[in-house]
């Protein structure tokens, strides 16, 4: 009964055929789905976990209470938000850990509302604390270069002039430019990446490195770069079937990218895509990498 014998093997070959490609596919969805991180897109998270904003407020614009008790009684008194002193990442992590450093503890205690110490009292670990540090900085360049300068006129580059500019400049008008034509909005601080878009591939945007952001732009192709700033999406979901599959993904993403083709000059295109491909080089920037940066856009004030 020959038939019988072949259908006996061809089951089990079947089926093992189909469990073999739904693992398959469910590893690869694994892979590519796996949420990419940054120091700063992890402070953030962390920055919001460990309530800074309660006593510190999340801008310079938003300030909160405090009390202070003085030979008079109670005076009130408010609390500097994080951003308003330049900070180096090693007195960030000072104060996270400690809730205050030594030399200050004395006057600190004549405070209501006092800094926690998260990092002595077991809330958070000290590479934890790093991350937040980092997110820190990077919020804390707004002060200089974002708030204060967000309405200064853009210099009217050529292409020859950007492709012949010195890092400094670069990264000075690269990031100036960012801010105000709301890059960071959407893909973090310092295109650090990670701010939620419900029911996009990955549940967030991307940064401007890292492994997301060389998937989608063919290996950092400045090319590719100019087609996403200039029409808000990749070539990829322009043709073939896996761009009908990626094109569903981004039509149904809660925040689409907007295309700039008709907002900036061709130039200022130029200077952001080389701008992008510096940060990718970077790589997901440690707290220490972020006091260099602003740093570097220090000398160039
Ligand atoms: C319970 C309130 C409270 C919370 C929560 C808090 N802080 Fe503070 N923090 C303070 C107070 C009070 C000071 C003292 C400075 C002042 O009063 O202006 C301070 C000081 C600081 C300073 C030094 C300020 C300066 O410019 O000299 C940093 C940096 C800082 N905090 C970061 C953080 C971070 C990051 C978090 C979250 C991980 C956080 N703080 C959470 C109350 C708080
Ligand atoms: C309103 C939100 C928004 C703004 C503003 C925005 N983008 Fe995007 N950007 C996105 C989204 C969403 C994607 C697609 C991510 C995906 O498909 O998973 C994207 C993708 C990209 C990519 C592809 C690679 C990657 O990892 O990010 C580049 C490059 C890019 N944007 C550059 C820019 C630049 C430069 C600016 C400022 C001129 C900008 N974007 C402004 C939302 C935005």
């Amino acid at each position: 009964m020959p038939s019988l014998v072949k259908s006996r093997v061809a089951l089990p070959v079947a089926v093992g055929f189909v469990a073999a490609f739904i693992v398959g596919i469910t590893w690869f969805y694994r892979v590519e789905t796996k949420p990419e991180s940054s120091p700063v897109s992890r402070g953030a998270v962390l920055a919001t976990a460990a309530g800074c904003a309660a006593c510190h407020g999340s801008s310079i614009d938003d300030p909160r209470a405090n009390f202070r008790l003085s030979d008079s009684g109670w005076q009130p008194t408010g609390i500097a938000p994080i951003w308003e002193e330049e900070h180096s990442a090693e007195s960030i992590i000072t104060w996270v850990t400690h809730g205050v450093p030594d030399s200050k503890r004395a006057r600190h205690q004549d405070l209501l509302m006092q800094m926690p110490a998260y990092g002595d009292d077991g809330h958070f670990n000290a590479a934890e604390i790093k991350d937040i540090a980092a997110w820190a900085l990077a919020v804390g360049i707004k002060g200089f270069q974002g708030y204060d300068n967000i309405d200064e006129d853009m210099p009217d580059l050529t292409a020859d002039e950007v492709a012949a500019l010195e890092e400094g400049e670069l990264v000075l008008l690269g990031d100036r430019l960012s801010r105000q034509v709301g890059c960071y909005q959407c893909h973090g601080e310092l295109g650090q990446g990670r701010i939620d878009n419900p029911a996009s591939f990955k549940g967030y945007i991307p940064g401007f490195q890292g492994d997301d952001f060389l998937k989608l732009t063919a290996g950092g192709d400045p090319a590719e770069i100019r087609h996403w700033i200039e029409h808000g999406r990749g070539r990829a979901i322009e043709s073939g079937l896996l761009g009908g599959l990626a094109q569903n993904y981004f039509d149904a993403q809660a925040i689409p990218m907007p295309g700039y083709a008709e907002i900036l000059r061709p130039a200022e295109i130029d200077l952001l895509v080389a701008y992008v491909q510096w940060l990718q080089r970077q790589g997901p920037m440690e707290a220490t990498d972020i006091e260099a940066f602003a740093d570097l856009i220090d000398e160039q004030l």
